[in-house]
């Protein structure tokens, strides 16, 4: 089941695994298959938990340098995961705990944009970090280059769009026909795992209904995968 796995990530983007060694932690399932970004060594004293607890939250309840403490209950926009950093971490797993079948995390690949919009408007487009702080930089380009890999990112939250290019990239993805065209995959039994490429993919989650909120699911970053 791995070794398809490592196709599929290559060409998708992402993965997902059903009931997958749920009596296993997420820290376990993560470091069998790759090399975990461990955040409490690399910010100390920011109380960012390698392994992260995600569960619905009421906006009010959550500072506003978190997507709860913005968008509450409701939908997550398509972003990559950490993108004010000067490079956002290559891949996020996430575990479900606790699961239900009417929240989905949405899946965008950047290759169903690219042709919206191309590699050289990308690389072109630069954002200031919403906020200067430890872990972010100045500033950051929608495209970058890392070693032989492409570093993608977008987030409508954390970056500011400075140039043409990058306010043309924030036109084009508040356009509501992604939607449509993302992935939209349940995390509804412990263990539902997806592995996704944070700079090959663009992720969202749909709103919570109230009957839902008892979601759980585990969050880590991995800088590379060996599946
Ligand atoms: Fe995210």
């Amino acid at each position: 089941m791995i070794s398809e796995a490592s196709t599929e990530l290559t060409q998708s983007g992402f993965v997902v695994w059903r009931e997958f060694k749920p009596g296993a932690s997420t820290l376990d399932v993560s470091a069998a298959i790759g090399k975990v970004v461990e955040i409490e060594r690399l910010l100390p004293g920011r109380g960012i938990p390698t392994v992260q607890a995600l569960k619905p939250r009421e906006r009010e309840t959550v500072g506003r340098n978190r997507y709860s403490g913005n968008y509450g209950l409701g939908e997550f926009p398509l972003h990559s995961d950490l993108a004010h950093w000067p490079l956002p971490p290559r891949y996020l797993l996430l575990k479900c705990i606790e699961g239900v079948r009417d929240v989905f995390t949405s899946i965008l690949p950047w290759s169903l944009i690219l042709p919206s919009f191309g590699m050289s408007a990308l690389q072109r487009a630069v954002f200031a970090c919403r906020k200067r702080r430890f872990g972010s930089c100045g500033l950051v380009r929608g495209m970058s280059r890392h070693q032989a890999g492409c570093v993608l990112r977008w987030d409508p939250l954390f970056l500011r769009p400075l140039n043409t290019p990058a306010k043309e990239l924030a036109a084009l993805m508040s356009a509501p026909n992604w939607a449509k065209v993302s992935t939209q995959i349940p995390l509804f039994r412990p263990g539902d795992t997806i592995l996704i490429d944070n700079w090959q993919v663009l992720h969202g989650r749909s709103a919570i209904p109230v009957s839902c909120t008892g979601r759980r699911v585990e969050r880590v970053y991995l800088s590379e995968v060996t599946l």
